[in-house]
């Protein structure tokens, strides 16, 4: 397998470079070595280092900034995508493309299957909807994951922040009302390398979502993060006094967020009998290694 990654310092990459370390031939490359802003920098790199498979893990993330910077967030997440998803139907390479829960509006009371119909509320739902577009119609071989409330302890994420806003605050206000499920990266990295691994994978093209196991909401993610982490250290967040359920409608953004992220996971499982952890499981793990 020779295997080229684009996002290399992102959370999920930042995971897969750790996971996938036996494979010998691989590139991972960063937005300075390949800017998704310019094809023709994705183009040369692909054709220079002629891959058996493509890893993107490269995205415009920043959701809220997305609605103010809509041509970005499409010319990273959709059109650079589809250039991506030619080129590597041209080598007869594989893609494996991260997508996001995102692409639904919330308002079903289940978890979201793959069949489900897609309508984003947001600029960055809609650029990351557009490029899953792109790939199917390209015809390349491809493994689209749609991954959900990714954190970990490379990068940027609410667990994060939630660290570092716990140690400073008294009092934090975290929204109660949009549930789904926390999901470590380093799982959807292992899911990833057992997808890489599968000598199917044409015959197994499509959408496939992924989560870890389980259900809560932001506050109840926070609330978790608190307790596990004053288990590992006993007296931690000392001066963290109240954790305040609240509505979104009292947490503006910039982009609306859907109230039900759940993904129904079955598809992968049966597909390529990926486990999934249980959210809490995942979250003690990460925590012992940001203590490590
Ligand atoms: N974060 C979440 O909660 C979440 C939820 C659902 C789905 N997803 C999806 O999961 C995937 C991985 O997300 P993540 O959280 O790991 O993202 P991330 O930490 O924000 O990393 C994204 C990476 O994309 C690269 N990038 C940004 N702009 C670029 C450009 N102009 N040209 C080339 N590369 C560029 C950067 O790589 P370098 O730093 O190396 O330059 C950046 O580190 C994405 O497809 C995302 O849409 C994320």
């Amino acid at each position: 397998m020779k295997l080229l990654v684009f996002g290399k310092n992102g959370q999920l990459a930042s995971e897969l470079q750790l996971i996938l370390n036996s494979i010998k031939e691989k590139k991972f490359l960063s937005s300075t070595e390949a800017n998704f802003l310019n094809v023709d920098s994705i183009v040369k790199n692909i054709r220079d280092f002629n891959p058996t498979c493509i890893i993107n893990a490269a995205a415009y993330t920043a959701v809220d900034k997305a609605e103010s910077e809509e041509p970005t967030a499409k010319q990273i997440n959709a059109l650079a995508v589809g250039v991506i998803a030619e080129e590597a139907k041209k080598l007869n390479s594989h893609l494996i493309h991260y997508s996001t829960d995102y692409v639904f509006d919330g308002s079903k009371a289940q978890p979201y299957s793959e069949s489900d119909r897609p309508n984003p509320i947001n600029a960055y739902g809609k650029s990351k909807l557009e490029g899953e577009q792109l790939i199917i119609n390209s015809g390349v071989s491809h493994v689209i994951l749609r991954v959900s409330w990714i954190y970990g302890n490379h990068g940027h994420n609410f667990y994060k922040t939630m660290l570092r806003l716990g140690a400073e605050k008294e009092e934090l206000k975290i929204v109660s009302d949009q549930i789904g499920c926390p999901t470590w990266s380093k799982s959807i990295a292992k899911a990833t390398a057992i997808i890489l691994n599968d000598q199917q994978l044409l015959e197994k093209s499509g959408i496939y979502n992924y989560a870890d196991e389980g259900v809560t909401s932001w506050y109840g993610f926070a609330e978790e993060i608190f307790n596990q982490y004053r288990l590992l250290k006993p007296n931690s967040f000392t001066n963290l006094k109240k954790i305040i359920p609240i509505h979104s409608n009292e947490y503006k953004t910039a982009a609306a967020r859907p109230l039900n992220s759940r993904l129904n996971c079955g598809k992968i499982k049966n597909t390529f009998n990926v486990e999934m952890s249980d959210w809490k499981a995942s979250l003690q793990s990460a925590l012992k290694e940001n203590l490590n």
